[in-house]
């Protein structure tokens, strides 16, 4: 048999795995171990990873670097690309995310460096794929890791010296209009889209479209609905009506660690099936798939505010208008994405003349400012279906992705919207944040607000009388010294601590601080000690293991790169 080559990639993997290891590994996974190679590493002519130098690739991934539709079929690629280095020793192999066509980062004497790129993946296609990595792990004491899309904010889809599930291709989507979830009574029944891990929300929103249904999605076009997304939580524009996507999904199918293949649902592995939905990923197994519910196509009314970016001064009013309106707007099924100079809002329950009454004092700021600001746009229309939302606002306005994120974020509960002086000191604190953030504070109005608490999901309660997740993000240059990455961390946590100041502890943990404080409570509320012990049923070797996941050890290796 052509073995493996022993390579400098792997050094680092632990010294128990040895190449006869890593062949009987890949032979058991039908040949599907790879070499996880720095996506940038066909740019850079001196390298001490895997792979070669090649001028068109190279051409290839400058044009692709920003651009998540190319980024999430490369298995070396991290949409926040410190995840593929390692932060703690600068090492990396990245070029400029701001000015793509600069050489001068790969060029000598720079060298391309596996990072925290994992050094083997296997291409997962079925269960035995991942029975056959959870079995090498134990024997070997190589790290496991999941990744996914790979569009991770803490780093939970990495780690220097592991073997990676890459679950990006279980591409598979069906619907079943009377689907029920296996093992229940057939009285049951409900429309259910079943959704492989890879799949990615641009095909789910159009396949829904196409079969007349809505499904719950998030906003990026290229993040999962059976990944990392729902086991976290999962919002959406339609999330405050309809449920987040763990209030949504009926039926997981994953493998355990101790290589069970199980279907997870209100009626087998219940406990199992709770963790799931909240407990977060990367911790009680790798899903293959999982079937979310389908509500019939709906029309939407759509609103829209915004002045220039650069009319600064405008923002407080802004601010204090949403402060003054906004737990009405969450009662009438609003949901929707603020930026500190624009809104857009959808709900699903209004029709086009309550919308106009309800948006009125938002749109007569909007109005006040036009004579002085040539930006100001207003505009409220119906729209079809989600599909037609999803495309018209959405898809061509994601978040940046190529470039070193750090975000803290906070759920700003309806509290903060009380009276006067609970929304000063709100609009002082968005203020605060804004001023100490180096890129973006966006209010995130996804909040399952009409959706209530039934006891099905493990997030933390906060999520259902919260108004906003704020999330407020920076970043910093690539090739940056330790220092100023370190600084990056403690500028966002600092911009966080003026909401921090004002609101309980919660957060959404796929969009938080890297180093929130008292993270245990901030993402699973009064949970955590029950996720703890479902963790250690499915999971007694720990060797499923991510940053401030259900059961984590801050000092375990696999974590030597964070700052
Ligand atoms: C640009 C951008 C936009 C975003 N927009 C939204 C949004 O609108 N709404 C929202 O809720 N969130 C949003 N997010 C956050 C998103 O939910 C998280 O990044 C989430 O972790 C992505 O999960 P993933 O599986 O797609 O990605 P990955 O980074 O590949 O995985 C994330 C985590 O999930 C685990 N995981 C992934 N797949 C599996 C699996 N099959 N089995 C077990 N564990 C798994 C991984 O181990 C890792 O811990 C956004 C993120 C980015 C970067
Ligand atoms: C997984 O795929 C391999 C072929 O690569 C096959 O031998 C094996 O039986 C499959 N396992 C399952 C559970 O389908
Ligand atoms: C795994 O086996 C396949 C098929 O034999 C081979 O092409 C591949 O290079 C091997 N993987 C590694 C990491 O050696
Ligand atoms: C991008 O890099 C090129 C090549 O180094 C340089 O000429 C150009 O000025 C840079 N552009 C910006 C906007 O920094
Ligand atoms: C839909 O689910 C039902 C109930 O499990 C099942 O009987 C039926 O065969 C499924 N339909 C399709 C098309 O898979
Ligand atoms: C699509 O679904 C809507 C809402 O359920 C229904 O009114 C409409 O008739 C459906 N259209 C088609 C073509 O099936
Ligand atoms: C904002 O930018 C616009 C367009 O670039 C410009 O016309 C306007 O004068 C600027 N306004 C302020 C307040 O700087
Ligand atoms: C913004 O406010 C400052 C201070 O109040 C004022 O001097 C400035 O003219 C204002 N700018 C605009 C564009 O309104
Ligand atoms: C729109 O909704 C409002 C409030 O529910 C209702 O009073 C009004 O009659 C509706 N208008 C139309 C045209 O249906
Ligand atoms: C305002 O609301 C806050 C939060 O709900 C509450 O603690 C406070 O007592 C209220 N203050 C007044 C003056 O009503
Ligand atoms: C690092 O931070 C220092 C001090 O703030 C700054 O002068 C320098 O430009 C930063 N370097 C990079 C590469 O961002």
């Amino acid at each position: 048999m052509l073995g493996i080559v022993p390579h400098l990639a792997w050094i680092a993997v632990a010294a128990a795995s040895s190449v006869d290891h890593w062949n009987a590994l890949n032979s058991s996974v039908g040949g599907r171990l790879h070499v996880g190679i720095p996506l940038a590493r066909p740019c850079f002519e001196l390298a001490d990873t895997a792979g070669s130098t090649d001028a068109t690739q190279c051409e290839a991934i400058r044009n692709g670097w920003t651009n998540s539709l190319f980024l999430v079929d490369q298995f070396g690629a991290f949409m926040n690309t410190e995840w593929g280095s390692c932060q703690k020793t600068s090492q990396s192999c990245l070029i400029h995310g701001l000015n793509v066509s600069d050489p001068t980062p790969s060029d000598p004497p720079n060298v391309c460096e596996q990072g925290s790129v994992p050094p083997f993946y296997i291409d997962v296609q079925n269960a035995s794929d991942v029975q056959a990595a959870f079995t090498f792990s134990k024997q070997t004491g190589v790290p496991l890791v999941v990744k996914n899309t790979g569009h991770d904010y803490k780093g939970r889809n990495s780690a220097p010296g592991s073997l990676a599930l890459w679950t990006h291709n279980l591409q598979s989507i069906s619907y079943n209009a009377s689907f029920v979830p296996a093992g229940c009574p057939a009285s049951n029944v409900k429309p259910g889209v079943t959704v492989g891990a890879g799949t990615i929300i641009n095909d789910v929103v159009a396949f829904a479209e196409a079969n007349n249904i809505t499904v719950v999605t998030g906003a990026e076009t290229t993040v999962g609905i059976s990944g990392g997304w729902v086991m976290g939580g999962g919002h959406g524009a339609l999330a405050n009506t309809l449920g987040l996507g763990v209030d949504r999904v009926l039926e997981f199918k994953i493998v355990t660690p101790d290589g069970s293949f199980l279907t997870a649902n209100e009626c087998q592995n219940t406990d199992l099936f709770w963790a799931l939905r909240g407990g977060g990923g990367g911790t009680f197994g790798v899903v293959l798939e999982s079937t979310t519910l389908a509500s019939p196509k709906m029309t939407l009314q759509v609103a829209f505010a915004a002045f220039s970016p650069n009319n600064t001064n405008a923002t407080r009013g802004f601010y204090e208008v949403l402060a003054e309106n906004s737990v009405r707007w969450a009662q009438q099924g609003f949901g929707g994405y603020i930026e500190p100079f624009q809104a857009l809002y959808v709900t699903p329950v209004l029709n086009s003349s309550a919308t106009a009454d309800t948006m009125q004092p938002l749109f007569a700021y909007m109005e006040s400012l036009a004579p002085t600001d040539p930006g100001v746009q207003v505009f409220a229309t119906e729209i079809p279906s989600y599909g037609a939302f999803f495309e018209t606002f959405i898809a061509n306005s994601g978040a940046p992705v190529g470039e070193n994120a750090v975000i803290a974020s906070r759920l700003i509960p309806a509290a903060n919207f009380a009276n006067e002086t609970s929304r000063a000191s709100l609009v002082d604190a968005l203020l605060q944040t804004l001023a100490h953030v180096t890129f973006d504070l966006t209010l995130i109005a996804t909040t399952p607000f009409n959706v209530p608490d039934d006891g099905s999901t493990s997030v933390t309660e906060a999520w259902r009388t919260s108004i906003w997740h704020a999330v407020a993000e920076g970043g910093w240059d690539g090739a940056a010294p330790l220092v100023n990455e370190t600084a990056a961390y403690t500028g966002i946590s600092n911009a966080a601590d003026f909401l921090r100041a004002i609101t309980p502890d919660a957060a959404y943990q796929n969009e938080a601080d890297v180093h929130e404080p008292n993270h245990e409570v901030s993402f699973w509320g009064t949970h955590y000690p029950r996720l703890l012990e479902i963790k250690q049923k499915y999971d007694p070797d720990n060797l499923l293991m991510c940053w401030h996941c259900v059961g984590y050890d801050p000092n375990s290796p696999r974590f030597s790169c964070y700052i």
